[in-house]
């Protein structure tokens, strides 16, 4: 795992923002994977600011989203349809028609994570995954005691996870049981990941991910210690344990 450390929140930000960028100029066609949750906010910030002043252009770009809460319809402002929509997607060149998140609000919720991974081989499988890690070592919405050897897959959230995520609804009782994400079996299959991390909350994980050669599906992000393409931007209090 390559290491780079970032002096605070916003360097982190404009440094995994070049790093996409860069990618996607030397590969405009790119598979990106995206995720949401507040580290990758920043990320989007520069992005979005580089489109505008550099014209990086997005045009050829397939993006495979992480994951969505099960039961919010892309409209609900709480869902990672319009996280995206609002963060990045309206104010970037990327294709309506090339944008891909899972469909929480699904009659059929299993047929949903078939069509998602046939979707994701497709396109030949993610080039670059961008990703954050929650405070109990999970990824994407793969909680601890997940396997390995899941693809796309229903989801029940822990209590710390809803916890984390009640920030952005009114109340823990609004946010979702349930979440549809990709698993870890398709994470490993990308070809590069991003994995970007801030604050002391996160600092424990950052410690067990970076010091601890122990793989458990009790701590997901362990499972990238197995890739041998992963760079992590963390800023120095993520890294204050490491
Ligand atoms: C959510 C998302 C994850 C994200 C995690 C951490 O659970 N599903 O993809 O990495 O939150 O979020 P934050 O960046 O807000 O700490």
């Amino acid at each position: 795992m390559k290491i780079i450390q970032a002096e605070n929140y916003k360097d982190l930000s404009e440094k995994a923002a070049k790093f996409i960028i860069d990618y996607v100029r030397n590969k405009p066609d790119l598979v990106l994977g995206l995720a949401t949750g507040g580290t990758p906010e920043g990320t989007y910030e520069y992005m979005v600011d580089d489109f505008k002043k550099n014209k990086t252009t997005y045009k050829d770009v397939k993006s495979v989203n992480l994951d969505e809460y099960v039961g919010l319809s892309p409209e609900n402002p709480n869902s990672y349809h319009a996280y995206m929509y609002n963060h990045l997607f309206k104010h970037i060149d990327i294709p309506e028609n090339q944008r891909n998140i899972p469909n929480g609000a699904a009659d059929d919720l299993e047929a949903e994570c078939k069509r998602y991974d046939q979707l994701i081989a497709s396109l030949g499988g993610v080039d670059l995954q961008l990703l954050g890690i929650g405070h109990n070592g999970h990824i994407g919405f793969n909680e601890p005691g997940t396997s390995f050897e899941k693809r796309t897959h229903l989801v029940e959230l822990t209590r710390s996870t809803r916890r984390a995520n009640a920030r952005f609804f009114n109340t823990i009782d609004e946010v979702p049981t349930h979440a549809l994400t990709m698993g870890i079996k398709a994470i490993m299959e990308s070809k590069h990941i991003l994995l970007i991390a801030s604050g002391k909350g996160k600092a424990e994980a950052m410690r067990r991910l970076i010091c601890e050669e122990n793989i458990s599906e009790d701590f997901p992000a362990s499972s990238l210690q197995d890739h041998s393409h992963v760079t992590i931007i963390a800023d120095k209090e993520a890294l204050s344990l490491a």
